[in-house]
């Protein structure tokens, strides 16, 4: 007999990033991040538990999951079978809507899933704020997307304190973000270890904390109040910034390939033009860039240009977690 459910998350990219970890072990970031949860991209992963199974059994699109990888969910699951008292082994069949490891935030959203489906298969009925402090645990950033359209992450103070929750916004539905795909290849540097290594190293490092959470609440306040220019240029500075630190790391790093660089200066080239438009990046090559609905055949021409159509691609506003079925 199985015990199983299927849950469906779609990622998030922050507009006032987390860069950086003050509790590696209980991951707790080191400053708050709002983000905005995306409809084009998702992860949809089945957990079956099976009380007689030996081991875990991890799948991602139809391939099992080796190494540290692997590992890495099974102390996910460790997570979930603690919470409910039981030590059943499982079998998780995962499918990514989104090019895995290529800064498109595929962790946010695989890790969501993964705690609403592993929670509800092994017979826990969490609340979202629960699901995001469990999702947390597996990716930061997986704690966002639990909620559908803007999320706020407050770093908080310890495990219970730090999770996320769903920010009110007003006359932002024709917002857009179109992803340019510069790279969908596997990224270099892991987010982990580049967050570890700016913490440890990067003398701008304490700056970027300081700034980051004035520059959260001025956010979530443009949010609120629909002021698009007010959340464009925030969230271009917040990624600056934060790229900033990882440029000024010991050895230094940089996410950025040639053809980030170009994308980001048609950003500013349209935006001088007034095709207003502002960009953000995160640990991979690719460029999001925020618009409203009006201005998008616009970017998608100038951009589609230099890129090709086929690597563009168009986000909108998504949904939070979804969790499909459960049976005993
Ligand atoms: O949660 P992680 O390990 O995928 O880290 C996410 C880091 C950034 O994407 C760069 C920023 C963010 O807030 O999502």
């Amino acid at each position: 007999m199985s015990h199983q459910a299927t849950a469906i998350a779609h990622s998030n990219i922050a507009l006032i990033k987390y860069w950086g970890k003050r509790d590696e072990a209980r991951m707790l970031p080191m400053n708050g991040s709002l983000s905005l949860t995306l409809d084009a991209f998702y992860t949809r992963t089945r957990v079956r538990f099976f009380p007689e199974l030996g081991e875990d059994h991890v799948r991602l699109d139809g391939r099992a999951l080796e190494g540290e990888a692997a590992r890495k969910v099974s102390r996910f699951l460790d997570r979930v079978r603690a919470l409910k008292g039981h030590e059943w082994r499982a079998e998780v069949d995962s499918y990514n809507q989104v090019p895995t490891g290529a800064g498109l935030a595929s962790s946010a959203s695989a890790f969501a899933a993964l705690a609403g489906a592993a929670s509800r298969a092994i017979g826990l009925e969490l609340s979202p704020r629960e699901l995001s402090i469990l999702a947390r645990k597996g990716s930061g950033s997986a704690c966002r997307s639990i909620f559908a359209g803007f999320a706020l992450w407050q770093a908080g103070t310890d495990d219970q304190s730090s999770y996320a929750r769903p920010v009110p916004a007003s006359n932002l539905d024709d917002l857009v973000m179109l992803v340019v795909v510069v790279n969908a290849g596997h990224k270099g540097l892991s987010s982990r270890e580049g967050m570890r290594r700016t913490v440890a190293t990067s003398p701008f490092y304490p700056a970027w904390v300081e700034h980051a959470e004035r520059d959260l609440e001025r956010m979530r306040i443009a949010v609120l109040e629909g002021d698009f220019t007010r959340i464009g240029t925030l969230a271009e500075s917040s990624a600056m910034r934060m790229h900033a630190t990882m440029l000024s790391a010991a050895p230094p790093f940089c996410y950025w390939e040639a053809g980030s660089l170009l994308a980001m200066n048609l950003v500013r080239q349209l935006r001088d033009e007034g095709h207003e438009c502002y960009f953000t990046m995160d640990a991979g090559p690719n460029v999001k860039i925020i618009a409203r609905e009006a201005t998008l055949p616009r970017l998608r021409a100038a951009l589609g240009e230099h890129f090709g159509e086929e690597a563009l691609i168009t986000a909108r506003p998504g949904p939070g977690l979804r969790i499909e079925d459960a049976e005993a």
